[in-house]
């Protein structure tokens, strides 16, 4: 039979993200597009704000996605399934493209697929390679730092997660502290390039540990301390950048080691930083990276997790499904 195309659409936040999958019947997956649009209107608040955020969404939604088509070289029509965030996320940013993705589905009569905002996260790492469970998976971005052991397909079961900031928010705000800009990650890790990574000594954050938690308030206090007294940015910057690294390898190594699992997805803004994917590709787990475009928040990666449901004969969701700001 002939390959399915699914569109993918994420509005959980401040990104209006349109993508299509192309999956074949083998059940290999190739990202066609990945259209997104980014928020400027936030810039002069110092944060997102979600009624600026649906507003902006339900104005740019037409557009993006008739630059993804336009991108796979497809027609609407050619559209085989449709998969949208329901959540976690702002409620009304999340509605906009869950309403529009169902209003596509109903129109081409194609199922529809409410996706995890965090599912599409790890199957970002589909574009790379199969993802064949069981395997861990790390999700670190602005918003979250969720590791997961993944035992079967479709099975997510929580092994740990930060007790205050998420990663990429550490990274955002030791930047804006040291006054390297936004958004934080790249900055930093720019910076780091020109720092001497013993300048500032960064304590472990919960040492000793039984469990696989996670925890970046004393790292923030640390740096501040540290700017206070008068460490270089740049020197900040590589010190945070490497203890932020360690940190996360060794406590996902150790859940690897007690869970038995060999692989290891990582995902989500933070995995676009090269100090981290060279830390993982330096551990015996096998570690698995989204490509290019697909670590920060997106449609293509909706669209593979959409892939992934409908080649494992999951049911579509229900027309009513709606949007949670805290799913499960
Ligand atoms: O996945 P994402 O777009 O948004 C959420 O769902 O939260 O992730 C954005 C986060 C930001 O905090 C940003 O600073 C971080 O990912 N980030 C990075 C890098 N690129 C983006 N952090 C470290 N190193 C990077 N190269
Ligand atoms: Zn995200």
């Amino acid at each position: 039979s002939a390959p399915r195309l699914i569109l993918g659409i994420d509005t959980s936040c401040d990104d209006t993200g349109v993508g299509v999958v192309e999956l074949l019947p083998s059940g290999s997956v190739r990202v066609r597009a990945n259209r997104i649009w980014s928020q400027q209107v936030h810039a002069r608040y110092g944060g997102v704000m979600p009624e600026l955020a649906s507003r902006e969404h339900v104005e740019r939604i037409d557009e993006i996605m008739g630059a993804a088509l336009e991108e796979a070289g497809l027609s609407v029509q050619d559209i085989g399934a449709v998969a949208a965030t329901s959540g976690p996320g702002l409620v009304g940013a999340l509605l906009v493209g869950l309403m529009y993705g169902k209003g596509v589905a109903q129109a081409l009569n194609v199922p529809f697929f409410a996706a995890h905002h965090l599912e599409g996260h790890i199957f970002a790492a589909a574009s790379e390679e199969e993802l064949q469970a069981p395997y861990l998976a790390l999700v670190v971005s602005g918003g979250h730092t969720h590791l997961f052991d993944v035992p079967e397909e479709g099975k997510y079961v929580l092994v740990g997660a930060t007790r205050d900031d998420a990663a990429g928010e550490a990274f955002d705000k030791i930047a804006r502290l040291a006054g390297l800009g936004y958004p934080g990650g790249p900055a930093i890790s720019e910076a780091a390039t020109r720092g001497d990574p013993d300048a500032v000594p960064f304590k472990e954050p919960l040492q000793g540990q039984k469990g696989f938690e996670f925890s970046f308030s004393g790292l923030k206090t640390a740096a501040l301390l540290a700017h206070k007294a008068g460490a270089k940015p740049e020197d900040l910057a590589a010190s945070f950048e490497r203890a932020a690294v360690r940190f996360l390898v060794k406590t996902t190594l150790r859940a690897a080691h007690a869970y038995g699992r060999g692989t290891v997805v990582v995902s989500g803004g933070v995995a676009a930083n090269r100090a981290l994917r060279a830390a993982f590709a330096a551990t015996d787990l096998h570690a698995v990276f989204p490509g290019a475009g697909l670590n920060t928040d997106n449609g293509a990666m909706i669209a593979l997790a959409g892939a992934a449901a409908l080649h494992a004969g999951r049911s579509p969701s229900a027309l009513d499904a709606g949007a949670e700001a805290y799913a499960p």
